[in-house]
């Protein structure tokens, strides 16, 4: 954390004054020091580059919309090049388990990549998958789960079991070849673990990453799990970065202004 804060510094700016006495803030543009790294692979990427005929159709949310809005390799203060921090060689934490809801698909978007949360019921766990149709593009998370269990697609029905294949294409011809099969019919799945009460996921759909679990844990609190102590969990969206969230909570001057009238707050003397 304390390296990413460092790496998000604001950029600098010149104050001075206009002719008329107004102030006049100038930015510079800052010149951050990070290299583009590729997206996390997943199995349709190989797909599409093997058969161009099919790029549209195997064209992930993360191609079209997931430039990183944040540079993914900085380097930081008292970094050398060779310990660079890999953004997505890291555990993120999804959501609380306790908000989610099984019975529906949940989409939410993390480091950039659109991601769909839905839970497995054939084989018993939470699946966090690419949130985008391997079809025409449909946001998985706007679809619904199945008589069966699996995750079906809003637009045209295609639906997809847990590890991401198309186990079913409505329009497809009962007597005619098994396309559903297909592996560009599939859809990416990301590792992910349940802890601390709490769904994680691993920004990279490599195999080799499959087993990362076992490797490499996410961070663990125990005192969430211990019921002698009390706790509560929410997740919200909030519409800004988190070096700024970071900054307000390190800044208590203004909880008794800002929060006025909606927080219980010790009185503050009167002056
Ligand atoms: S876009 Fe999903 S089934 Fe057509």
């Amino acid at each position: 954390m304390e390296g990413a804060l460092r790496a998000s510094a604001y950029p600098p700016f010149h104050f001075t004054l206009s002719s008329k006495g107004l102030p006049i803030i100038q930015f510079h543009k800052p010149h951050p020091q990070f290299s583009a790294k590729p997206f996390p692979q997943s199995p349709l990427r190989t797909t599409h580059s093997k058969n161009a005929g099919f790029t549209i159709c195997t064209a992930k949310s993360t191609d079209i919309s997931a430039e990183p809005e944040i540079p993914v390799d900085f380097v930081t203060e008292g970094q050398t090049q060779g310990e660079r921090f890999d953004w997505y060689a890291e555990w993120y934490p999804l959501m609380p388990i306790c908000d989610l809801d099984k019975r529906r698909p949940q989409g939410k978007r993390v480091l950039g990549i659109d991601l769909v949360l839905w839970w497995d019921r054939n084989m018993g766990e939470w699946k966090v998958m690419d949130d985008t149709c391997p079809h025409r593009l449909a946001p998985l998370s706007e679809g619904r789960i199945d008589q069966w269990g699996r995750l079906q697609c809003v637009y045209h029905g295609w639906c997809f079991d847990g590890s991401g294949d198309c186990k079913f294409i409505p329009q497809a011809p009962r007597d005619g070849p098994p396309v559903h099969t297909s592996k560009r019919a599939c859809v990416a799945v990301y590792p992910n673990c349940v802890q601390n009460g709490i769904l994680w996921f691993w920004p990279n759909t490599d195999p080799v990453c499959k087993d990362i679990f076992m490797k490499k844990k996410p961070p663990y609190i125990p005192e969430i799990d211990d019921p002698s102590y009390t706790k509560s969990m929410i997740a919200r969206d909030l519409p800004y970065g988190y070096e700024v969230l970071i900054e307000n909570l390190m800044d208590p001057a203004h909880v008794h202004y800002a929060h006025h009238g909606i927080m219980r707050l010790p009185k503050t003397p009167n002056r």
